[in-house]
């Protein structure tokens, strides 16, 4: 298994199958009363977040912690040496000398895992580096895609919305293509950045041309916080053009799911009833990231025992 996970580049369609059939392993232990492994007792894995998060940082807690890792939860706020100058390669040796097994790294800037990575000893997973990726949630979106599909052959997927500002949309573009499904990435042509033509992807403009042929409506989260001057009307007009309402909703396949990485704008990129429709799949992608992450932290660190 990988030392580090920084990109899906790093993964093929082989090394992602065996994640997820661990992670499909692992999520029976979480349904069982009592969830808790002996896998990684002894072992020290740290969350450093210098952006915020819910699920991702909560995930990897749970799921470290399912697995009897210690854990600590660093945030670069008000309360940690950041606030008073301190340094990422500072703050990174100092979690090597506590003698940590792995850092789950977020950061605002795109390439800071790759760099923490040559830094430290540590195994280093990178939880969203700027625009650039955020490879669990793509893997724990291929989880709940295979879980209700089995087969990424012949899927139809669309990726809707802000593609330029998203790391979900880079490495969900990647782990798709190499499980073999079709993605088309859909948004306002300020949104979806030129160099996406590269990426093996379809490009469409219009979500009506494609709304009724997708297997997957995949709905990315306008990144207001990322957009440095406004590259859509308003959100009313987004909403019109490029959100998932009741209308085009019922014009999916009968099959058809809708997935978002969360968090939702609702009323924007999607409606309230498409969110909570039963189309929706967006609070399993949340259940299937703890396993999916329990997966990936037996697997790089080296869990040993049996857990059937
Ligand atoms: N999807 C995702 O990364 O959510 P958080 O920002 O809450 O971790």
């Amino acid at each position: 298994m990988i030392e580090h996970l920084l990109s899906m580049d790093q993964l093929s369609a082989s090394d992602i199958t065996m994640i997820l059939d661990t992670a499909e392993s692992l999520l029976e232990v979480t349904h069982r009363p009592i969830k808790k492994l002996p896998t990684l007792r002894g072992r020290t894995v740290c969350n450093l977040f210098y952006e915020a998060s819910t699920r991702t940082r909560i995930s990897f807690e749970l799921a470290a912690k399912r697995l009897s890792a210690d854990v600590i939860n660093f945030s670069a706020d008000s309360k940690s040496s950041v606030a008073k100058g301190e340094s990422f390669k500072d703050t990174a040796w100092t979690l090597e000398a506590m003698g940590v097994d792995a850092i789950i790294v977020r950061h605002g800037a795109s390439g800071a895992p790759h760099q923490l990575a040559q830094w430290v000893k540590a195994s280093v997973i990178n939880a969203g580096d700027g625009r650039h990726e955020h490879p669990t949630q793509a893997l724990l979106d291929l989880f709940s895609i295979r879980r209700r599909f089995k087969d990424f052959e012949g899927l139809e997927v669309a990726i809707v919305g802000d593609v330029l500002n998203s790391r979900v949309a880079r490495s969900n573009v990647k782990g798709l293509l190499e499980m073999g499904a079709s993605v088309t990435l859909v948004g306002p042509p300020t949104l979806v950045p030129k160099s996406a033509a590269a990426w093996g992807a379809r490009i469409v403009y219009d979500l009506d041309e494609v709304i009724s042929d997708v297997d997957i409506c995949y709905l990315l989260r306008v990144q207001k916080e990322r957009q440095a001057e406004q590259l859509f009307p308003s959100d009313r007009e987004y909403a019109a053009c490029w959100g998932l309402d009741s209308m085009r909703l019922r014009r999916m396949k009968p099959e058809a799911l809708v997935m978002h990485p969360g968090p939702l704008n609702r009323g924007v990129e999607i409606s309230a009833e498409a969110s909570e429709s039963d189309r929706a799949i967006i609070l399993d992608q949340v259940s299937n990231g703890l396993a999916v992450r329990m997966s990936l932290l037996y697997l790089m660190l080296g869990g040993k025992d049996e857990w059937s």
